[in-house]
């Protein structure tokens, strides 16, 4: 299976009951061959509309940090969530749908092979780094495994409803930046 065919699989995903309720699966947005992945939780009611991972506000101002440190999802990283269908109400994913559709994150993993993970919020930091990650306490730290460099930082809907945030979050770009400029190969400007 190649990428473009684990896409349409997504996209006609029925294993769990969200597929009842979504408008469209967010499988993802970027570039298959990136160095860095980034990784939320699920799509919310924008992402649901469009098809594509953080287009509403808190996506905003994700594209402004990555803007910053010279990423840019239409070309250097791939951006997609754990669960690819919007919970309605936007209430947490339930056990049965992350267990549903964490093979389509797993094969996304192989795929891209990336150097680096980014971890965007608690739930993801706990899924994919430990399921007792503190995000306010471990944000910016980084794990390897398997010579993958994995970190997390907070949720870009966390700092709109926190702004005093903002400045830690945006030293843990500033230590992505500096990681990409350790680990990876390809160019970046
Ligand atoms: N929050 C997420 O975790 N993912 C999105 O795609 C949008 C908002």
């Amino acid at each position: 299976m190649d990428f473009e065919q684990l896409k349409q699989a997504c996209l006609a995903c029925e294993k769990c009951d969200l597929c009842r309720t979504r408008t469209q699966v967010v499988f993802g947005e970027g570039n298959p061959n990136a160095e860095v992945l980034f990784i939320g939780e699920a799509p919310g009611k924008s992402e649901d509309e469009q098809g594509l991972p953080f287009v509403g506000r808190s996506g905003q101002l994700l594209d402004q940090y990555l803007k910053a440190i010279h990423l840019d999802r239409k070309k250097n990283i791939f951006i997609t969530n754990i669960v690819k269908c919007r919970p309605p109400e936007n209430r947490d994913p339930a056990p049965n749908e992350w267990d549903s559709c964490l093979p389509y994150l797993r094969l996304q993993f192989k795929m891209i092979q990336p150097k680096i993970v980014v971890c965007l919020g608690r739930i993801a930091a706990q899924r994919i780094i430990r399921p007792d990650f503190s995000v306010m306490k471990e944000h910016g730290q980084w794990t390897e495994k398997n010579g993958v460099f994995f970190t997390a930082t907070l949720h870009p809907a966390a700092l709109l409803r926190n702004p005093n945030n903002k400045p830690l979050s945006y030293a843990d770009y500033v230590a992505i930046r500096e990681k990409i400029e350790q680990v990876c190969t390809h160019t970046y400007e």
